[in-house]
């Protein structure tokens, strides 16, 4: 099976967290795995937003466009960004080896990403 290497950046900034997964794995399911902050209470089913990453530019265009659905919840989401997207929405695959993305925070300055 193709390995999949994904970067978790804290809130802050101050800390990666670099998980190796497989092509056809769920990027929330991946977060959780390696304890990431995301509660993604409803599970996948587009209706909570507690899953919101932020993207990094280089990696958003790899990335498959959101729904209207996901675009509608990504409007709800605490501090989303144009590069946000929900994380349950995104299967890995081989050409998103090295995916970049940032955990969002209220309360932080995400200046810089
Ligand atoms: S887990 Fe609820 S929208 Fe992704």
């Amino acid at each position: 099976m193709t390995q999949v290497i994904v970067n978790f950046v804290s809130a802050g900034g101050d800390t990666t967290v670099t998980a190796t997964a497989a092509e056809g794995d769920c990027l929330l399911t991946v977060a959780q795995i390696h304890d990431q902050p995301l509660e993604g209470t409803c599970e996948g089913q587009m209706a909570c937003s507690t899953c919101h990453v932020i993207v990094d530019a280089d990696d958003f265009a790899k990335l498959p466009e959101a729904t209207e659905m996901e675009e509608d919840m990504l409007d709800l989401a605490a501090g989303a960004r144009r590069t946000s997207r929900l994380s349950c929405q995104i299967t890995l695959t081989a050409a998103l080896d090295g995916l970049t993305v940032h955990i969002p925070s209220e309360s932080h300055n995400m200046q810089g990403i």
